[in-house]
């Protein structure tokens, strides 16, 4: 089934380039979001600006929705260069360059204005991004998603103990089924694009995002309860082929940098408004029940995975130090 859906799609680029009649190179960009999610608006823009500044030799392409495969497959397909960029969610990066794990550690970050810093501080993230040579891909913007909570089918989740027995899907790392250990449940991971139906006809009891997993991918039409344990902040990161990139001319290149912040900055953007549209139409249309737990006994279940992750991976421990100051600088919201 995978394999056929993502080979047709591949078969229609073929056939749109073999049909292109002008030698420009074409840009092929994947993501897994509809037309109306925040990636997908910075995504044209960025379209609208490379071909605005470098439109005579390249034509960019934006394929969303899973028409390119699952972010896994749109990974693998960005490494070997059959499409030139895609949007991932740094949890799965995790299982192509060990590093991601760090932020894919819940309760990492003391406040959203801490994520924030932390992404934005190049000295933190450049050596992470282009860290990923071998693997074929390099990390050229990071861009927000939110804050991750628990939502269900029938069962409010008002502590971990509310998580026991029941089958929550997790995005595919290590980390995260490691996380739903800690808390107690069971973790069922499997991509994006297959929750909805997984929800629907009751293979899983509920599963983890931010608001717009609701609304934009109708998870709320299914589940009722949506319950701010606040767990993790998991950037999604927009990759590039590496050979791609490495391959532009200096100028191109600069004129590429200046896109992929246009992306970042369209999408955060649109990011605070999509939000608070999502937990609206959650609340008033689709029913979706809103809860605030005491966060304490969640976080206390998920510390051990600190320790185990820097032990395991000391690489990473100068990024979760430089971390911790921003937390100091930036303690907890209300
Ligand atoms: C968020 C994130 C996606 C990711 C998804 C998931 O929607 O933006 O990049 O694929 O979560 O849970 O898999």
């Amino acid at each position: 089934m995978k394999a056929v859906k993502l080979i047709i799609p591949l078969m229609l680029i073929v056939l749109v380039t073999g049909c292109n009649g002008n030698d420009k190179r074409i840009i092929r960009i994947g993501h897994n979001q509809s037309t109306e999610h925040p990636i997908h608006l910075g995504l044209v823009a960025f379209e609208e600006y490379i071909e605005e500044n470098l439109g005579d030799k390249y034509e960019v392409e934006v394929y969303p929705s899973e028409l390119l495969g699952s972010q896994t497959d749109m990974v693998q397909l960005t490494q070997t260069g059959a499409i030139d960029f895609c949007v991932a969610s740094n949890a799965i990066l995790e299982t192509f360059s060990k590093n991601y794990e760090i932020f894919n550690l819940p309760y990492l970050f003391a406040s959203q204005e801490a994520y924030h810093a932390v992404m934005d501080d190049k000295t933190i993230t450049d050596k992470l991004f282009k860290s990923t040579e071998k693997a074929g891909f390099e990390a050229v913007t990071w861009l927000d998603a939110g804050t991750r909570n628990f939502y269900t089918v029938k069962t409010p989740i008002e502590s971990p103990a509310d998580l026991k027995g029941l089958k929550i899907r997790v995005q595919q790392s290590p980390t995260n089924v490691e996380m739903m250990r800690l808390l107690g449940g069971s973790a069922t991971p499997m991509g994006f694009g297959d929750v909805y139906t997984a929800l629907q006809s009751n293979i899983i009891d509920g599963a983890e995002n931010n608001e717009l997993a609701l609304t934009n991918n109708g998870h709320g039409d299914v589940c009722k309860y949506y319950s701010y344990d606040m767990h993790q902040m998991v950037p999604d990161i927009l990759i590039g082929n590496y050979t791609f990139l490495q391959e532009l001319t200096p100028e191109e290149r600069e004129i590429f940098d200046r896109g992929f912040e246009i992306v970042n900055s369209v999408e955060r953007q649109e990011w605070v408004s999509a939000v608070e549209a999502a937990k609206d139409k959650a609340a008033n249309v689709q029913g979706v029940e809103f809860l605030y737990p005491d966060q304490e006994p969640f976080v206390e279940a998920c510390m051990p995975l600190h320790e185990s992750v820097l032990k395991n991976n000391p690489d990473i421990q100068p990024i979760y130090d430089a971390i911790q100051q921003y937390n100091d600088m930036y303690s907890k919201e209300e």
